[in-house]
Formats: structure tokens, C-alpha cells, sequence
């Protein structure tokens, strides 16, 4: 049913359709990254000035957007507002922890307020669309990008994906404080050959409907306003020209109904892919599939060091439709879903961004605060052999920190940030100094120089493109002879050496592939020293990827997975290892022992010879080091009493999963509880396990709970390659709960038709 205001949206976008030239609509389809590049600016203001552009990214400072929309308002013909994007990932001022890492808290209601809070402070400046969150499944942890999704499970993907969707956007498309939120990359980057970034995607119906698709399908179910394709193809198809994926898929199929955007340049890279025959075709072809905006660079592409300003492809549209080769009326069909938003944002009756307002939204200290509880909720417990953890303030006389990513802002932040708010980043060796007090001497060693990409990242200079200053990290300009030595002689004599250490921010996200998952640079060899020397070592790790730990695991008593925590991140992991906060974070991605080992999946497939999975190479076991969903707590936790409310049932009906999880020890514990099921036999192979339910709760000391989970059929709901459609079967289900993928409370039900 239509409402009397949507009724007078439709009747708006209408009237302002019927008055546009075909330039003005190829405009509002047009959206360019206006960066501070020589040359680059004016030429984007002249567009803009004649129609040609409906939409700005990566424009950060509050002034230039009020001055870059009242030309769009005052001086262009229609007086259309623009739309300006960013890439809002993991926090705007206040950094949050990587989304790998938000994933890693298993605790949607907090990722919900933490892309709230990023959404309010962007939009204090005057952004109104964050291009995020990044829904691919990835599996391959030399893939960079892994660090921007929530790891390798469609379920869990699934519960973050629409967390997030309700934090960015509140209530409905328009709400105070809140943006669009613009799921991504549609569909199957992560899949990209060898981990390697944009490189060619192979994925089976199968794969793609059971393991990529759903966190996509709960992103729109959520309400998200846009969806950006990727820059891969699937089978040779582009992304953003892949008309069923786009049109049949997610607008048929998933009843999305906002608007498509390209990813950066990748209209005009259906050329480079040998898809289109030029820009114009790739233009009529991407419109054609139901791509409604060009995200465009404005810049002449692959030109060297000084590029020209150039159109993106979609400015050939007019031309195209003058031509025949589009028809006006798809190119219409775009057009409204873009003034519709605009119209829906409340951009034509509030342009501008009130400058007043921003600095009390960036100093409100609830911020902060949510972005110190993010970062104790995500990180993760590896190990805590003799429960060396929580260090015991009253008795501790000294504390060596020691490492290379111990005291640098931008590895606590990680990737995706561009110089807001550094200053104010707390890291591991702030934080621990911060929670010390007066007895506890905090001394600290880098011990060898900040660990280096071999190959620089493309993006070093985007933070300056932004008109940021570069990030002030130290310099490390000491004899590194004398350094490490200093490391370890300050490590033998303290009590207790914490030792961070890890990824840098440019070693993960976009274009950071790797071909190994060694600890960087002379990391392992410092490590190897330090302990060395007797003193027990708790190893903090900052970063966004498994990393191999066979040797580290062997050298540390404990081992803290903080991932790259954010501004409060120091704060959050000092409170975790003097016990003043409990972990309770579980891996959202199998660790694998080694890289040749990736893939490793929890939810595989049986195959062959099932009993010899875990020695199918010679040289190690094929396990994990450590399995999807595990994480230690300080204490423990006991599962018992798994019960179904019925063991046989009707192929519609839902079973219900009751189980008792109790506290034995003497202390406050956190558990994320775990649900997998697995059908036995049917229409398809079905994985050996599928998470279907979790809960994290917090148990006092002593303290008993009943859980319950439903397994609704949707549940059991999958694409059969046999059917080539979605099928129930008559089959058995195995259910385990517990506090990983590998828990072994087990119950069974049978599932039959009617
Ligand atoms: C390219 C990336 O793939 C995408 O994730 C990002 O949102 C755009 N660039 C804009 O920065």
C-alpha cells in the first residue's frame, strides 16, 4: 500500500523528471571522487555547475560540503542536491575495531549502536551514505579485504550484515543522525582466486546461494537504501554489468528496492576486463543490468603520475539513447530511484550541513565509551596456559612492553582510516600505563624498527588526497642493534613481558594481499628472544587476519587477539589483561596452522574417507590451529541437558533446542553459545556443520542458565545443485551446542513431510 507520502515522493520525482535533459539525468548518475589533485576540482565544479553530477565521495571537511551543494542547489538549472558518500567503516572520529573484529564479539545489538555512533558523527559533517558494511564471506585469509567483513559464515554474516544495516540507517531512510547504509561488494569478491585482490571469481550456483548470498538477502531484508557490485565478475560477468545478479537476483528475488552504485572505476573497467567494447557500451551495458550510478575516479585511469580530470563512462548515456542504443525509459528508471532517495533524505528542504553542531556530536564522550566496549568485546583469548591472564595488579612490581605495534596509533586503528582524530588514539602501551597505577612500572622497548609492506600500498597518499594531515606515527630512528638488545634485556628483567605485535594498518585491506601469513618483518625473531630470557610472555596481537602462530603459540603463555581495536583500543586491551574486563570474543573465521592449508573451512563438505579429513597432508594435521567460534574466557563454562522440544517433525515446523550452561568457577565469565546443525543426507551434500543460532551471555560466578534456539525450516532451507532451486528434505539433523564449531553436545531430530 502506497502512503499519501510516498504518493507525493513518487508525484515529486515525477514532476522533476519530466523537466530534466538527458545530460541532467546522466548526471544524477554520475557520482565522482572529488579529491584535492591539482586540476582535479575545477574541472568536477564546472561539471557540476552544468548538471553532470549527482553525487561526490571521499568529502570529508564540512565547509567544502556546504560549498560544493550550494552550487548544486543555487547555481545549477534544477537546483538537484547532491549526495555525498564515504567510506564509513569502522568509524568516522571515534575509530571502532576492524568489522573482522566486530564480527569476533558475536554481539549484533553492540555492532547495531557502534555503526549508529559512526553514522552520527558522519553525518555531523554532512554525510549522508556510508559504503559499508562490506558483506562478503571470505575464506581466505591472504585475501586483505578479509578484515572488512565478518569473516568466513553466511549465518554469523548474515545477524552482523543486518546489525549494521539498523545502525547506519535508525529507523527508516531519512532518520536524524543516521545515513544509507550501501551493503557490498555484490557478489563473491571474496572468493577472488589465491586470495588475490580483484582477481578472477569461480563460483558454483550452489556456493554462491548457500554461503555468499545470505548476508546480502538479510542487508536488504534490513532495509539497506544501496548496494555497491564488486569489481569482479562471476563466470566472466562483471559485476557491474550482471544483469541477472542485479535485476533478477537481488531486485527479483530479494525484493531490494533502493539503488545501485558501481565500486570505483569499474563502469569503465568493463572495458579492461575485455567485457565491453568501449566506455559507451560499458555504460549502456551496466545501465542495461540495472546498475543505477557510476562511481567514477574524474581522473584520466592507469595515466601515470599527473592524470587529467576526465568524464566518467556514464556522461556517453545521452548519446547512447540519441543514438538508440538505450532506451530513455531505462535510463529514467535510475534517475527516479535517485531522486526519490534525495527526496526521502530530506535534501531538498535541508541542503546544508549545520557546522555548529559538530564538535559537541565528535566530544560526546558516550562515543568513546562505545568504542571501548567494542574493542573488549571483540577481542579474542587464544590461550592462557596456567591462566597467566589476568595479570594481578596488586602483586606485579613490572611490566615490559615490548614491539614494534606496542605504541602506533595508525596499527590501532588499522585500515580505512584517514587521519581523524589520531591524536586521540590510545594505544596497547597508553592503555596499560593508564591502568597501571602507582606501583606497577610500565617501561617500554620497540625492540626492532615498524614492520613494512615490500610492495607500498597504492593508497598511501589518500589520507592527504583528503586534505588530512599524515598520520604522525614514530619514526623508529634508533640503532637497531642496540634496540633489540635493549628489548630484551629490559624483557629479563620484569615479572612479565607483553609483547605486541602483528599487521600494520596497510598490511590488511583493500590491495593488501599476501602470499605468506608469517608475522612481518623480524617479529618472530624478536619474540624468539624475548622469551628467551624466562620471563612469561603474553603476546597481544593487532591486525586483521589469522596469522601463522605454530611457533608463537609455542613461545607464549597467553596470546590476546585485540585485531586492529580502535581509538579506546589501548584502554579496552590494558582492562582485558588486568582482568578489570573478561574476554569473551570467538573467532569468526577458522585459524589456519599454515597458508598452505587456506582455504580451511568449519563447514566443509564430507567426502571420501571422512576419518582421514584431518590427515589429508602428510606433513601436519589439516585441522585448524584454532576452530571457528573458539575463544577462552577467564573461568570456565560447562554445557549439559541439550534437549529438543520434539525429535520428529513436519518438514515446516521448528524444533526447539534447550541447553544449560553454567559457571563452575570463581569468576564472571563471558560465552558466546554456539548452535550447529548438520542433515545427514538429501538432495545435496550438506556441510559437516552449520551455525544456525548463538547467544553471548555473561555468567556470574556459580551462576547456571537455560538457553533455547530455535531451528525454524528456514533454517534447513537450502539450494540444491540437484533441484538447481532451494529445497527441504525428509532427512535426520545432527544439532551440537557449545562454545565453538567443534562442541560435542550432540541431540538428533527427524524431519519427515506432513
Ligand atoms: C573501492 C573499494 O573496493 C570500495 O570498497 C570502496 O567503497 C570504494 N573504493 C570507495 O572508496
Amino acid at each position: 500500500m502506497t502512503t499519501d507520502l510516498e504518493k507525493n515522493h513518487l508525484e515529486r520525482v515525477e514532476s522533476l523528471l519530466d523537466s530534466m535533459s538527458l545530460e541532467e539525468k546522466a548526471g544524477q548518475l554520475s557520482q565522482y571522487f572529488y579529491l584535492q589533485v591539482p586540476g582535479q576540482d575545477k574541472f568536477l565544479e564546472a561539471e557540476l555547475r552544468a548538471g553532470r553530477v549527482g553525487s561526490f565521495l571521499f568529502v570529508t571537511d564540512p565547509t567544502k560540503i556546504n560549498s560544493l551543494q550550494r552550487i548544486a542547489v543555487e547555481e545549477t538549472r534544477l537546483g538537484i542536491p547532491l549526495l555525498f558518500g564515504f567510506d564509513v567503516i569502522h568509524g568516522f572520529r571515534t575509530i571502532f575495531p576492524v568489522p573482522l573484529g566486530m564480527a569476533a564479539s558475536w554481539d549484533p545489538k553492540l555492532y547495531e549502536q557502534v555503526q549508529a555512533t559512526a553514522a552520527r558523527e558522519a553525518r555531523a559533517v554532512g554525510i549522508h551514505w556510508a559504503f559499508a558494511p562490506m558483506l562478503d564471506i571470505a575464506r581466505d585469509p591472504r585475501w586483505g579485504r578479509i578484515v572488512e567483513g565478518a569473516g568466513e559464515d553466511p549465518y554469523l554474516g548474515a545477524r552482523m550484515a543486518e546489525a549494521q544495516v539498523r545502525g547506519f540507517q535508525g529507523e527508516t531512510l531519512g532518520s536524524a543522525g543516521h545515513i544509507i547504509a550501501g551493503p557490498k561488494h555484490y557478489v563473491g569478491y571474496g572468493a577472488a582466486l589465491g586470495g588475490r585482490d580483484y582477481d578472477e571469481v569461480n563460483l558454483s550456483e550452489s556456493e554462491l546461494r548457500n554461503v555468499y548470498l545470505p548476508p546480502f538477502a538479510a542487508g536488504v531484508a534490513a532495509g539497506a537504501g544501496n548496494i555497491m557490485t564488486s569489481y569482479v565478475g562471476i563466470g566472466g560477468v562483471p559485476g557491474a554489468a550482471d544483469r541477472r545478479l542485479i535485476t533478477e537476483v537481488l531486485r527479483g528475488e530479494l525484493g531490494f528496492k533502493g539503488f545501485v552504485v558501481s565500486d570505483a572505476a569499474s563502469v569503465v573497467d568493463l572495458v579492461t576486463h575485455g567485457f565491453a567494447r568501449d566506455e559507451r557500451d560499458a555504460a549502456v551495458r551496466a545501465l542495461s543490468a540495472g546498475l543505477d550510478m557510476e562511481m567514477w575516479l574524474g581522473l584520466q585511469f592507469g595515466a601515470g603520475a599527473n592524470p587529467g580530470p576526465k568524464q566518467g563512462a556514464f556522461a556517453t548515456l545521452p548519446a547512447a539513447v540519441e543514438a538508440g542504443e538505450l532506451d530513455e525509459k531505462q535510463l529514467n528508471e535510475a534517475v527516479r530511484r535517485i531522486l526519490l532517495l534525495k527526496i526521502q533524505l530530506g535534501l531538498f528542504e535541508q541542503p546544508y550541513v549545520d557546522l555548529d553542531g559538530i564538535q559537541t556530536t565528535f566530544g560526546d564522550p558516550a562515543h568513546r565509551e562505545t568504542a571501548r566496549v567494542a574493542a573488549e568485546r571483540s577481542a579474542v583469548l587464544l590461550r592462557n596456559e596456567g591462566n597467566k591472564l589476568p595479570l594481578d595488579r596488586t602483586k606485579l612490581r613490572s611490566i615490559a612492553v615490548i614491539g614494534p605495534l606496542a605504541d602506533n596509533k595508525m596499527a590501532t586503528l588499522g585500515p580505512w582510516v584517514f587521519a581523524q582524530g589520531l591524536g586521540a588514539t590510545v594505544t596497547v602501551l597508553d592503555g596499560l600505563k593508564n591502568a597501571a597505577g602507582d606501583n606497577l612500572k610500565i617501561e617500554f622497548a620497540s625492540g626492532i624498527p615498524l614492520p613494512s609492506r615490500a610492495i607500498p600500498s597504492p593508497f598511501a597518499g589518500m589520507a592527504e588526497a583528503l586534505g588530512s594531515t599524515a598520520p604522525g606515527v614514530s619514526t623508529d630512528d634508533f640503532d637497531e642493534v642496540e634496540e633489540f638488545k635493549r628489548a630484551v634485556e629490559l624483557a629479563r628483567s620484569s615479572e612479565v613481558a607483553v609483547v605486541v605485535l602483528g599487521e600494520t594498518d596497510d598490511m590488511n585491506g583493500e590491495s593488501a594481499s599476501r602470499s605468506t601469513l608469517d608475522l612481518p618483518g623480524r617479529q618472530l625473531e624478536l619474540l624468539e628472544a624475548v622469551a628467551a630470557t624466562g620471563t612469561p610472555v603474553v603476546l597481544v596481537l593487532i591486525g586483521g587476519r589469522p596469522l601463522d602462530l605454530r611457533r608463537a603459540s609455542q613461545l607464549t603463555s597467553a596470546i590476546l587477539l585485540g585485531w586492529h581495536p580502535g581509538s579506546e583500543g589501548g584502554n579496552a586491551l590494558a582492562r582485558l589483561l588486568f582482568g578489570d574486563a573478561v574476554p569473551g570474543g570467538k573467532l569468526p573465521v577458522s585459524w589456519p596452522r599454515s597458508v598452505g592449508q587456506v582455504p580451511v573451512i568449519y563447514s566443509r563438505l564430507n567426502s571420501h574417507q571422512p576419518h582421514t579429513a584431518s590427515k589429508r597432508y602428510w606433513e601436519e594435521e589439516s585441522t585448524p590451529l584454532y576452530p571457528f567460534g573458539f575463544g577462552l574466557t577467564y573461568g570456565q563454562v560447562e554445557y549439559s541437558n541439550l534437549t529438543l522440544n520434539s525429535t520428529n517433525i513436519g518438514l515446516n515446523e521448528t524444533v526447539t533446542a534447550s541447553v544449560e550452561v553454567h559457571n563452575p568457577s570463581g569468576k564472571q565469565i563471558e560465552e558466546v553459545v554456539q548452535l550447529y546443525i548438520h542433515q545427514r543426507y538429501g538432495r545435496a551434500a550438506r556441510p559437516v556443520r552449520e551455525l544456525k543460532g548463538f547467544e553471548r551471555i555473561t555468567l556470574a560466578p556459580g551462576e547456571k542458565r537455560t538457553l533455547s534456539f530455535e531451528i525454524p525450516s528456514s533454517a534447513r532451507r537450502y539450494w540444491s545443485a540437484t533441484e538447481q532451486n532451494y529445497v527441504l528434505d525428509e532427512t535426520t539433523f545432527d544439532v551440537w551446542v557449545g562454545g565453538s564449531s567443534a562442541a560435542d553436545l550432540h541431540a538428533e531430530f527427524t524431519v519427515k513431510e506432513g
